[in-house]
C-alpha cells in the first residue's frame, strides 16, 4: 500500500488540515510527529528507502532506539499536508544509539524534519514511559487564544491551570493533570526540547509563552481534542475578561464544583491545584 493510503497517513493529514482550518498554522507555523505501530511499519515498508546521513538530534532516549517517525517537514505549511503528503510530511528512523534520525521516505526535494523534531522526540520518550507505551502523537500549534493569554498570565502552571479550568466545565476531564508552562526560549533545538520534556513527566500539555503550546495524545484524535479544549478555554477566558472591562471573571467555577465534577466522572485531578482535593 502506498504510504499515503494507509490509515495513519490519513488520519495524520486530517489532523494538520482541521488545525489549519482552526487558524492555528500561519505559514509554517506548528508541526506533527506520529510514533508508528509495527502495523503502521508493515503497511509502509514496501515504500521505504531510506536516503541520506544519520542526522545527530542532540538528545536521546534509550526507549525509542529504532523506532519510526512520522513528521511533518520544516519549513512546510499545515495547509498543504493533504495535498502534497511526500513534499510536507515524512517518515524518519531512528539509530540504534536512540539520537539520530534518517529518512526513509517522503521529505522530497530536500526537506527536513520539522526543526522541533528535538522537542517531539523527547516529549514522545517521556510520554512513551508516563503512559506505557501508549502515547503516539505530538502536536504543536500556533494557537492564538493560548498566545493572548501569555501575554496577561504570568507563566506559572497553577494559575494557567486553574484559569483554563474553572472557565468551561469540562475541562478538568480532559487535562486533569494541568497544563506546564514554558517560559519564553528560542525555539527550534535541545535546549528547549529538554526544558520541554521535563515538564511533559508531569503534564499532557505544554505552553511556550508567546508561542504556542505542545500536547501529546494516545491517538490523534486525542492530541486534536486536547489542543482544541485548552484553546478554547483560553479564548472563553479572554472573552470574559474583556466583557468585564479587563478584570478577571466573576463568576468562574469554584473548587468544589470541579470537585463534584471529578467525583461525577471518576477523574483524579491534580491535587496541587485544587483546593480541598487529596
Ligand atoms: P518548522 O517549520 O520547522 O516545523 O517550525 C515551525 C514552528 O512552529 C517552530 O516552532
Ligand atoms: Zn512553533
Amino acid at each position: 500500500m502506498a504510504v499515503e493510503q494507509t490509515e495513519c497517513a490519513k488520519r495524520f493529514a486530517r489532523l494538520c488540515t482541521d488545525g489549519y482550518a482552526q487558524g492555528w498554522h500561519e505559514a509554517n507555523g506548528g508541526n506533527l510527529t506520529y510514533r508508528m505501530t509495527d502495523a503502521d511499519i508493515e503497511a509502509c515498508r514496501a515504500d521505504f528507502a531510506p536516503r541520506g546521513e544519520w542526522v545527530k538530534m542532540g538528545v536521546q532516549a534509550d526507549n525509542l532506539r529504532g523506532a519510526y517517525f512520522m513528521t511533518t517537514g520544516s519549513g512546510k505549511f499545515m495547509r498543504n499536508v493533504a495535498d502534497y503528503p511526500a513534499e510536507s510530511t515524512g517518515i524518519v528512523e531512528i539509530n540504534d544509539a536512540g539520537d539520530a534520525w534518517r529518512i526513509v521516505w517522503g521529505l522530497e526535494g530536500g526537506a527536513r524534519p520539522t526543526s522541533e523534531f528535538p522537542t517531539h522526540f523527547m516529549n514522545h520518550s517521556i510520554r512513551l514511559d508516563a503512559t506505557n507505551g501508549e502515547n503516539r502523537v505530538i502536536y504543536h500549534a500556533h494557537c492564538p487564544n493560548i498566545i493572548t493569554l501569555s501575554t496577561l498570565i504570568e507563566p506559572d502552571a497553577r494559575t494557567w491551570t486553574r484559569i483554563l479550568w474553572q472557565s468551561m466545565t469540562e475541562c478538568v476531564i480532559i487535562f486533569p493533570q494541568g497544563v506546564g508552562l514554558v517560559p519564553w526560549m528560542v525555539p527550534g533545538g535541545a535546549a528547549i526540547a529538554r526544558e520541554t520534556a521535563k515538564l511533559m513527566e508531569r503534564y499532557d500539555a505544554v505552553v511556550w509563552t508567546q508561542h504556542g503550546m505542545f500536547v501529546s495524545g494516545n491517538s490523534f484524535d486525542a492530541a486534536f481534542g486536547m489542543m482544541h479544549t485548552i484553546e478554547k478555554s483560553a479564548g472563553l477566558y479572554l472573552a470574559a475578561r474583556a466583557a468585564n472591562g479587563g478584570k478577571a471573571p466573576e463568576f468562574t467555577i469554584s473548587d468544589e464544583q470541579l470537585l463534584q465534577v471529578c467525583r461525577a466522572f471518576d477523574v483524579k485531578a491534580n491535587p496541587a491545584f485544587l483546593d480541598g482535593a487529596e
